[in-house]
């Protein structure tokens, strides 16, 4: 199957210019590649620069030295070259991020920040808030909440709709940054399912997996953070 990404000779180092400049080596050198229908895991321990890496596929960490080749619309895009509207098609139609933490929207409900990716593309209304709730649903948030703002949710359930947004756009390409870190045995599995139904679809995922069940149920291959 053709790469949907290319990581070539990947570099980072963090300076702290307010602290003396000094640097911190991230990752240097990385070579990855994940195809469409793949899981791949980051793994290693804190500190080992797993976000980081996945923050540079996204466009949100400039990388030093390398290039990050993203399929997206018949072409390969360098994130790591590319301007800010490039960077921004190839979020809006190709590459979804699921973060750590839910950034809430200030009144915006639940149910159109999870709408939100699938309007940007043009679905509908009614048809992106129908695959919102289905998602919502499947995700265990309660039907009462769904027409408030994420904001005064709970950690578990702002992690919950971050996941269902993420999947709402089906993009082929998912970067998910400890998705299920505080979840439950039950959402837990399903958003283990979510995982395998993207595969299925033959979307390429990079993860991180913070507890071993996740991680053991959903990698392809694993990628070590080691150096
Ligand atoms: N914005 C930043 N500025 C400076 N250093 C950072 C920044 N983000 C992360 N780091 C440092 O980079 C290293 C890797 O961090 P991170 O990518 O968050 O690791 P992981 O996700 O594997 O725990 C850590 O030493 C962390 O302190
Ligand atoms: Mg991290």
């Amino acid at each position: 199957m053709t790469a949907m990404i290319r990581v070539e000779t990947l570099s980072k180092t963090y300076v702290l210019h307010t602290q003396g400049g000094v640097s911190i080596p991230v990752f240097a050198d990385a070579d990855l590649e994940v195809a469409g229908g793949e899981c791949v895991t980051l793994h290693g321990p804190s500190g080992s620069g797993k976000s980081t890496l996945l923050r540079c596929l996204y466009g949100n960490c400039k990388p030093d030295a390398g290039a990050i080749r993203v399929r997206h619309d018949g072409a390969e895009v360098d994130i790591a070259a590319a301007d800010p509207r490039d960077v921004l098609a190839v979020r809006k139609h190709t590459m979804g991020y699921v973060s750590q933490f839910l950034r809430a929207i200030p009144r915006v409900p639940a149910l159109d920040v999870v709408a939100e990716p699938l309007r940007a593309v043009g679905v509908p209304a009614e048809t992106a808030r129908g695959r919102a709730a289905e998602l919502l649903a499947r995700l265990r948030i309660p039907e009462r909440l769904w027409a408030l703002a994420p904001a005064t949710f709970s950690g578990g359930e702002q992690q919950r709709v971050n996941i269902a947004r993420g999947f709402a756009a089906g993009h082929p390409i998912l970067l998910l940054d400890e998705p299920t870190a505080s979840l439950d045995a039950r959402n837990r599995a399903v958003v283990i399912e979510l995982i395998e139904e993207a595969k299925a679809a033959g979307t390429a995922l990079v993860g991180v997996f913070h507890d071993d069940e996740v991680r053991e149920a959903v990698s392809t291959r694993i990628f070590s953070m080691l150096g």
